[in-house]
């Protein structure tokens, strides 16, 4: 029988290998493809069997790169589910960023997603499968990184386009908006102030930050059969941060329920 197969791109990182071991639960091989090939062998091989866990080296930005990646994936079985999970942001104010560092985050957090989905378009189209981007609650309001947050936005716009456009070939495409996850990302801004995930859980109203086992769980609903009729929607996995903030209803409503 075909294997059923998904790729996590950037699938090295905390978030995308949640995503890859828990995609294993419904689908037969799981392609981790990411730039760090050291890394994501790495990753692969702590998630379990190398049959069903296959590093690839992979830089989304190429398409070259994503054209060895689809082949790879045709090779193994039915491609269901394409993850564009990497991404990375480079400055933190309009003021640091650089044109350099525009296009660098525009051609990885939308460009690549592009890319990675032309690649494969035509083996989603034979199984009927599904996109799950991964933006970021960065490209819903203004949370600092902007050129990150304007190609996430951009995102988000793509993942509508994608719906839209192949929605005929039974394609579906959602993404995923994560908060703050605890993830090897936030290093830098953890080695600036160690008490930051602290500082920022007060902005949260569960009160907490966001685990990559939830982003993972997200992502297999929106590519599950749960969400058959789901397509074209961001959903926010934000511990309700994008809601609302509860010190600022205190603020304005001087009510002590906040
Ligand atoms: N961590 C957070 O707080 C947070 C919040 C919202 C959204 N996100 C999004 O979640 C996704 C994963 O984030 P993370 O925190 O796990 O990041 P991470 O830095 O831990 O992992 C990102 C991975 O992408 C890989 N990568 C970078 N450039 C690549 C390229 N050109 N080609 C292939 N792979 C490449 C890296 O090697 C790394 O393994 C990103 O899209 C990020 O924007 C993260």
């Amino acid at each position: 029988m075909t294997q059923s197969v998904a790729i996590v791109t950037g699938a090295a990182g905390d978030i995308g290998a949640a995503i890859a071991g828990r995609l294993s639960d419904d689908h037969d091989v799981i392609l981790l493809a990411d730039i760090d090939a050291g890394a994501a062998a790495a990753t692969a091989g702590r998630l379990g069997p190398t049959d069903r866990f296959i590093a690839v080296e992979c830089d989304v930005t190429s398409e070259t790169s994503c054209a060895a990646l689809a082949g790879r994936a045709a090779e193994l079985g039915s491609l269901r589910t394409l993850v564009n999970n990497a991404g990375a942001a480079r400055a933190v104010s309009l003021h640091d960023t650089t044109p350099e560092i525009w296009r660098a985050d525009n051609a990885l957090n939308l460009e690549a997603a592009f890319l990675c989905f032309r690649a494969v378009a035509d083996q989603l189209k034979m199984s009927r499968g599904s996109v799950v981007n991964i933006a970021s609650v960065n490209g819903m309001n203004v949370f600092g990184h902007p050129a990150y947050s304007a190609a996430k936005a951009g995102l988000l716009h793509f993942t509508r386009l994608v719906a839209v456009e192949y929605g005929k070939f039974g394609i579906r495409s959602n993404a995923v908006a994560p908060g703050t996850v605890k993830t090897q990302a936030w290093e830098t801004r953890a080695a600036a102030n160690p008490n930051v995930f602290e500082d920022a859980r007060r902005w949260y109203p569960l009160q907490r930050v966001v685990d990559p086992k939830d982003v993972a769980n997200a992502v297999a609903f929106l590519a599950g059969p749960q969400a058959a009729a789901i397509t074209g929607i961001c959903l926010p996995v934000d511990c309700g941060l994008t809601a609302g903030q509860a010190e600022l209803a205190r603020t304005f409503s001087q009510s002590e329920h906040y």
